[in-house]
């Protein structure tokens, strides 16, 4: 009986990729296991977003190989398409298959063909497609709160910073009819919770069906308590979807608005297709339409050519929105990208450091006084983990709330708190 090992790098999209893979195994008689020793195969699903993504898988697999001298080691996910045969052919990394995002039903195949060779054939497949979706497969979901579904994969954006495009590929969705079926049959395993993910989550479209349709569909056609949905693009965010989400109890109101950069000319050498004022406005509509709206955002800083006035912008536009929370990154050369093969990476380490340390400060501050808006208001939290003391869950605009325990509380419950103390980093609460 062949053990596989599974360990996930990377976004959301990896996360639920991993279910697949463990459903996938599963139904070809293969046994999963968390014991790396016992291990036969290792998968790593990998990410390739920036450099240290990279580099911290490389480094784990001579780690895994150390620790298990006979494990075969596998490559899935965003690093597999990226470098393809490149990753094979390094003598030194000693990886034993491949698998790209869009492959994960060929792995039974590839993993016994590389067990039946006794490692000398080096099975792989990276092949793109434009249609896979998972559809009908079932991911192998933990319990717990939350459950990821993708509803859509693939980017065609081409932002020139990024390499989603080319490790994930074009475009699709999956059916409205499947979607909402999932999401019925998770409210009957107990999940409170989904999130809908896709590279492009609002670029969603299935015939005539788009992002607004769907959520519509889910929100009224199953009883699901909360629904999320993340990472969405700036350009996709028409009337109807704010005012549904503002109308529907069961769609958060939190939205991720990825910024990237609050300057034109960088906007523009990114190809991010918005400006700075189109930004803002949709920030005050969706503030308009969804009162009191959690907003978290994604933010480069040091793309190639990007001034110290360009980046006082982006500060700027930060200090103009608060945002309740962000992810801010130092830009990071992917290779083959347009911007890699345009534009010098020409901002500094130091300098990629001070901007970002600027950004964080700032992003401390706004997330104090955001959290602090739920101080002395009652909130519904979902919980997600339970200690000896404290529940750990989040309302609903995302943040992390930690109260006291009482009994019989569980993972999954729903349970009303009332906020007593805000930090830059959750709430806490007592009952
Ligand atoms: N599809 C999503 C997220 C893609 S990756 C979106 O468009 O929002 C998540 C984040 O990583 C991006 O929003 C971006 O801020 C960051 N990122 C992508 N490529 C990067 C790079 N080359 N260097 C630094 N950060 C990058
Ligand atoms: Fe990358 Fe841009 Fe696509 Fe997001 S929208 S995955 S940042 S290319
Ligand atoms: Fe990384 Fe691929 Fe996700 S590059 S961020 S694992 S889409």
């Amino acid at each position: 009986m062949t053990k596989v090992f599974i360990e996930t790098y990377g976004c959301q999209m990896n996360v639920y990729d991993s279910e697949l893979v463990e459903s996938i195994l599963k139904s070809a008689k293969f046994t999963i296991t968390n014991d790396i020793i016992s291990a036969n195969v290792a998968l790593l699903n990998t990410c390739s977003v920036r450099e240290n993504a990279n580099n911290k898988v490389l480094n784990r697999v001579h780690e895994l190989k150390q620790m298990n001298r006979s494990l075969m080691v596998g490559v899935l996910g965003c690093m597999a398409t990226n470098f393809k045969k490149d990753l094979l052919d390094n003598k030194k990394l000693k990886i034993d298959l491949i698998a790209g995002p869009d492959s994960y039903r060929a792995l039974p195949n590839l993993i016994n063909d590389a067990i039946e060779s006794e490692h000398t054939s080096k099975p792989f497949d990276v092949t793109l497609s434009e249609f896979e979706t998972y559809d009908q497969i079932p991911a192998a979901r933990k319990e717990g709160a939350n459950a990821w579904i993708a509803i859509m994969r693939g980017c065609n954006n081409f932002c020139t910073f990024c390499v989603v495009p080319y490790t994930r590929g074009r475009e699709r969705s999956r059916s409205v009819k499947s979607i909402v079926n999932e999401v019925n049959e998770l409210v009957d395993q107990g999940f409170k919770q989904v999130t809908l993910l896709g590279q492009n989550v609002n670029s969603y479209r299935y015939g005539s069906a788009s992002f607004t349709d769907l959520l519509f569909e889910i929100s009224s056609n199953t009883s699901i308590e909360r629904i999320r949905f993340t990472s969405p693009h700036p350009k996709d965010f028409p009337m109807d979807l704010l005012q549904l989400i503002s109308e529907r109890s069961n769609i958060c109101k939190q939205i991720h608005v990825p910024l990237q950069a609050g300057n034109d000319r960088v906007l523009k050498k990114m190809n991010r297709t918005y400006t700075q004022f189109e930004y803002l406005a949709l920030i005050k509509k969706m503030r308009q339409v969804i009162p009191n709206v959690a907003l978290s955002t994604d933010i480069i800083v040091g793309f190639p050519t990007e001034t110290p006035e360009e980046f006082l912008e982006t500060a700027k536009v930060c200090e103009e929105v608060k945002f309740d929370h962000s992810f801010i990154f130092k830009y990071s050369e992917r290779p083959n990208t347009r911007a890699a093969l345009k534009f010098p990476d020409d901002v500094s380490p130091k300098e990629k450091t001070r901007r970002i340390t600027t950004l964080i400060d700032i992003q401390k501050k706004h997330s104090l006084e955001k959290n602090k808006r739920w101080v002395n208001l009652t909130q519904e939290i979902l919980i997600e983990r339970v200690d000896n003391e404290r529940i750990i869950g989040r309302n609903d605009a995302n943040v992390l709330v930690y109260a006291p325990k009482k009994e019989n509380q569980n993972p999954g419950d729903i349970v009303k708190v009332e906020i007593k103390k805000a930090t830059p980093h959750g709430l806490q609460a007592i009952f």
